[in-house]
């Protein structure tokens, strides 16, 4: 018998695909049609303090291999969507979710999670520490110096369950530097990887979308290999405690299997879900399910983070 099971610290997924934060997860109705689905769980689109319009229209465009994006955060304020996880929580047989979150300063953000440390929220919190594409505001975890004191702080006070949403690195030393940090708080999670940030994709002699002149992050094909260097450069230099949720690139059951192999516990799939839908985590777990069949694998944990290098 074959099983996608898995765990992030001690909540239970029966399937280890979900949804990335930002797509299918806007309203309750998107968020209901993941719980639905054969996915494992869902995260919801990154909360802000209060809601948020976001940037102008046209701001998504599929491309032959992916997506562009610059949607600017627009939410209906973290409020909205943890009421709904609450309320799905004390639910009979609820599956696990994830809140996404993050305030447009740090002094926002802790007043976010202040909240939901107070709240009977009882399940996993994802902070996005790796926007790309609100004008103005960089992309927080490129600043070394900011995240250590923002979990500095957050880890003062929280004492849920909380992982944290990552921007690609480009630079072993990066890693290097960003794992160091990371070590040194209770983290449930690393998420790896956020869109890769300011792509501009042309279309005969124009940019795809409106904001920033057309610049806006990356996602799908283009950004698998960055992706599963992420998870595994995390996956070798983190505590085993800190688990890794593998995000890029994600739409056959074979770049699940990458994922997992590099050391993924959990798969999101952000431009593939877009495009195809929550029906999508059926067929992906059927490939997944095929590929471990035909390996032998009966469990993640038979394949998890056994890349094999070249002798
Ligand atoms: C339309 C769109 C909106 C997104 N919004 C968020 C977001 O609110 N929070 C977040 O952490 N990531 C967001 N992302 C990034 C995705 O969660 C994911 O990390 C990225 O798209 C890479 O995965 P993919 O290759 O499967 O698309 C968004 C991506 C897209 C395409």
């Amino acid at each position: 018998m074959v099983s996608t099971r898995t765990t992030i610290g001690s909540f239970q997924f029966d399937n280890c695909l979900m949804n990335a934060a930002g797509v299918y997860c806007m309203t309750r109705e998107e968020l209901a049609a993941i719980d639905q689905s054969a996915a494992g769980s869902f995260v919801t689109k990154t909360g802000t303090l209060k809601e948020r319009p976001g940037n102008p229209e046209p701001r998504y465009a599929d491309t032959a291999l992916g997506s562009i994006n610059s949607m600017g955060l627009p939410n209906l304020g973290y409020h909205y969507y943890l009421d709904y996880v609450m309320e799905l929580q004390d639910r009979p047989k609820s599956k696990n979710h994830f809140l996404s979150l993050v305030g447009m300063s740090p002094e926002e953000t802790h007043t976010i999670l202040k909240s939901v440390e107070a709240s009977d929220y009882k399940g996993l919190v994802e902070l996005n520490l790796s926007c790309p594409n609100v004008p103005g505001k960089p992309q927080i975890a490129y600043d070394f110096e900011t995240t250590d004191q923002i979990l500095s702080e957050v880890f003062s006070y929280f004492t849920k369950p909380l992982g944290i949403k990552l921007p690609p690195y480009f630079d072993i030393v990066h890693f290097d530097q960003a794992a160091a940090i990371f070590n040194k708080y209770p983290l449930a999670f690393v998420n790896c990887v956020n869109s890769i940030g300011n792509g501009l994709v042309v279309e005969d002699e124009t940019v795809l979308i409106k904001p920033k002149n057309g610049f806006g992050g990356i996602g799908g094909d283009y950004i698998k290999p960055t992706a599963l260097a992420n998870v595994h450069a995390f996956y070798k230099r983190l505590n085993p405690s800190i688990q890794i949720i593998g995000t890029g690139g994600v739409k056959t059951g074979r770049d699940a299997f990458e994922h997992i192999l590099c050391g993924a516990s959990m798969v999101q799939i952000g431009t593939a879900l877009h495009q195809e839908g929550p029906q999508i985590f059926e067929r992906i777990t059927k490939e997944l399910e095929e590929i471990m069949t035909e390996k032998g694998y009966e469990s993640l944990e038979d394949f998890r983070g056994k890349l094999n290098y070249k002798a």
